[in-house]
């Protein structure tokens, strides 16, 4: 099953293995626009069924880490056309992942020095990486959020929208929204930090509203079934509080998506082990509610682990993270029970090709 096609009206995926979203931070934080150095790496894992870039922030605001390249103006697109095209060339797919970073993040990352925006006033106790003195990198406390007032959100849905547009330019396939892990649209979701009392509070219809209002401004500039979106259920990366009632949050909003027919409800399991349990009822509550794509990400390894998920039928496709870093062949190891090359985390952010581009193929 697991190398088998999976398609929807919109676009034909060759096997059900998808490359995870995941942040390198190798671009030039001034201009933020995709190198030669991006265009290889993303060539070199074309032949994964489906391709999730790094995240991508859809404005300066919006940028929370140093060096990832990004997705607001006309030379980034420009970047990401020649990655898309690389892609291509080798017979890959490729979604853009867009992200905003909301409260994890700090002002010497902004060109402007604007505050992190936040849900609301309440940081993140976590860190982040700056620009630091003699260009070095440096590690940092994310910054005071400021909360965003109801303008702020109406620019935030159209930076989205935007960078949708500016991707469909720069040759993706698609695009997932970065629901997940902490960040801006987590933010507004999480009961423990959503104290605003407008609209985009309170209720669960209100703390997904801001996703809801990006998935629509997203889908309608590329179409539906080119959209995913990303979602952690008992995530607490980036001092997140896990959801008190995620067994009615998740399926809810899979059946919004659902209803709006868009392609791929993507979900991470941070702690890789609930996915992974046939007994766990997220995964089959999540199956019935949304009936597009559904992928699940978290500790894949082997291609029986992947098998196993595919024949309850509790996903459709299996997004692999951390043995893509260190295996751009990573369908063909699978395919053939190859072993497979160990990543090392010094590299993980750490600039430069080494750890990026050099991990051999069988
Ligand atoms: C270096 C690194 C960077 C990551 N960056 C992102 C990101 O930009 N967006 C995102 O949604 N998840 C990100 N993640 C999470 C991965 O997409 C994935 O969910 C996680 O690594 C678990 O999958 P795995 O066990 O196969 O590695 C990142 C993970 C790693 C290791």
């Amino acid at each position: 099953m697991l190398f088998d096609s999976h398609s929807n009206s919109a676009i034909a995926l060759p096997n059900r293995i998808a490359m995870a979203p995941m942040t390198r931070c190798r671009a030039d934080h001034r201009d933020a626009v995709p190198n030669d150095m991006i265009v290889e790496y993303y060539r070199q894992r074309a032949s994964a069924g489906l391709i999730i870039s790094e995240g991508v922030p859809v404005s300066d605001r919006a940028r929370g880490y140093i060096n990832t390249p990004a997705l607001w103006n006309d030379a980034q697109a420009a970047g990401w056309r020649r990655v898309s095209d690389a892609v291509h060339s080798a017979d890959g797919r490729i979604f853009a992942q867009l992200w905003h970073c909301g409260r994890v993040a700090h002002a010497a990352l902004h060109v402007d020095g604007s505050a992190p925006a936040g849900v609301s006033k309440k940081p993140a106790a976590t860190q982040t990486m700056i620009p630091g003195q003699d260009g070095k990198i440096t590690q940092v406390a994310c910054g005071q959020p400021q909360a965003l007032s109801l303008t702020e959100i109406r620019g935030v849905v159209a930076e989205f929208a935007h960078a949708a547009k500016l991707a469909m330019q720069a040759g993706f396939d698609g695009v997932e929204i970065h629901g997940a892990n902490g960040y801006l649209l987590d933010q507004f979701r999480c009961p423990a930090l959503n104290n605003r009392n407008d609209a985009y509070g309170g209720s669960l219809a209100n703390r997904y509203r801001l996703l809801l209002e990006v998935v629509d401004a997203v889908a309608a500039e590329v179409g539906p079934q080119r959209v995913a979106v990303r979602q952690s259920p008992y995530g607490v990366a980036n001092d997140m509080v896990a959801d008190p009632e995620p067994m009615a949050t998740y399926p809810w909003l899979a059946r919004e998506l659902n209803q709006r027919g868009i392609g791929f409800l993507h979900i991470y399991c941070q702690s890789a082990d609930w996915i992974h349990d046939a007994g766990h009822s997220m995964m089959p509550a999540l199956r019935d509610a949304f009936h597009g794509g559904l992928i699940a990400c978290g500790g894949f390894k082997t291609a029986d682990a992947c098998e196993a998920i595919l024949a309850r039928g509790h996903a459709d496709l299996i997004a692999i993270g951390k043995p893509y870093i260190a295996n751009p062949d990573l369908v063909e190891r699978l395919r053939c029970n190859a072993p497979l090359n160990k990543w090392d985390v010094n590299s993980f952010y750490a600039g430069g090709a080494t750890g990026y581009t050099d991990y051999p193929t069988l």
